[in-house]
């Protein structure tokens, strides 16, 4: 079943290369013929890519293309492991995957409700901390602090922490903790992870699982509108505070993100 859907998505992915060509030429049939392309994606996505409810095959769909477009590369390349997700992107180039990442992205489709848990209140309290203050005693940025002030994300390529599963998020942080999940250098999250303990990510992965997303809610640009991510300070703040000024440099522009492929 799911090497049918494989194939039949390789199939698709290689008929798709003279419609990238043509986009600019008919963005409409490019958008029609990618929505049915992508429907091996959808089928381990979820419809449309807004997961499935499994609880672990996670949201694609509304991301910032950037950071979609950096995890494709990360699977592709090795940084992320997931073999069939690996095997499906090897052969497809860097703008391919750009493509594919942009037209998730575009995909602005509601969210559910978060799942009912079983967390304690103090659980939660020591997550909602964290998440909005950090720990200043062992230098830990508050999560807010590159993730938006609503946790949702902030563009071009800092993805939103909620409205993931519980699971999911732990296998997350705990693959960036042990070096499984990495991303482009300089790699922040590599950084946060092995600054939590295993007790810091249960607590933040089931207080982030808990929140609603935010009606209407895509990731904000980063307040300096560069296009070269490189241009950052050189050293991200350590104080952990939610307050920084509006309008200050999100720190995350200082993280690793992929050159985006020259278009003709
Ligand atoms: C066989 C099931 C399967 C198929 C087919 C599949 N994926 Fe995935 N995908 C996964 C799983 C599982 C993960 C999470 C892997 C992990 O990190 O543990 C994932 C992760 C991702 C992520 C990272 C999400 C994030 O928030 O970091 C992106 C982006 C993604 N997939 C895009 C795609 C696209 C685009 C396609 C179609 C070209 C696709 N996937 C096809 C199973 C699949
Ligand atoms: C210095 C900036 C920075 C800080 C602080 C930060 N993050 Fe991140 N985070 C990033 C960037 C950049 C990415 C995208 C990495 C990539 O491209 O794979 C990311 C990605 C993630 C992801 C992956 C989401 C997905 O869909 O797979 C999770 C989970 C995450 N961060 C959790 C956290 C948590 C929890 C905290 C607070 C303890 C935190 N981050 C603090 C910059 C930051």
């Amino acid at each position: 079943m799911a090497r049918a859907a494989l194939s039949g998505l390789l199939i698709g992915l290689i008929l798709l290369v003279p419609a990238v060509q043509a986009q600019t030429a008919a963005p409409r049939t490019f958008e029609d013929s990618m929505a049915q392309r992508s429907l091996a994606c959808t089928h381990c996505h979820g419809a449309g890519g807004r997961a499935a409810p499994d609880g672990y095959h996670p949201r694609i769909a509304g991301k910032p293309a950037i950071y979609l477009y950096n995890q494709l590369l990360n699977f592709r390349d090795g940084r992320r492991h997931y073999g069939p997700m690996t095997q499906l992107l090897a052969p497809l180039s860097d703008e391919y995957l750009l493509a594919i990442a942009e037209h998730f992205a575009a995909l602005q489709l509601p969210y559910p409700a978060p799942l009912p848990h079983k967390s304690s209140a103090e659980l939660l309290e020591r997550g909602r901390t964290l998440a909005y203050q950090g720990d200043a005693s062992r230098q830990l940025q508050a999560c807010a602090q590159c993730h938006g002030q609503n946790l949702t994300g902030m563009l071009p390529h800092v993805p939103g922490l909620l409205g993931l599963p519980r699971d999911y998020l732990n296998a997350q942080l705990g693959a960036w903790r042990t070096g499984k999940r990495r991303a482009h250098a300089p790699d922040c999250m590599a950084d946060i992870a092995k600054r939590l303990q295993p007790q810091d990510i249960e607590a933040l992965a089931s207080w982030l699982a808990a929140q609603a997303v935010p009606a209407g809610s895509a990731g904000a640009p980063a307040s300096a509108p560069t296009s070269a991510p490189t241009s950052a300070p050189t050293s991200a703040p350590t104080s952990a505070s939610a307050s920084a000024p509006r309008g200050a440099q999100n720190p995350a522009t200082a993280c690793g993100t992929a050159r985006s492929p020259q278009r003709p």
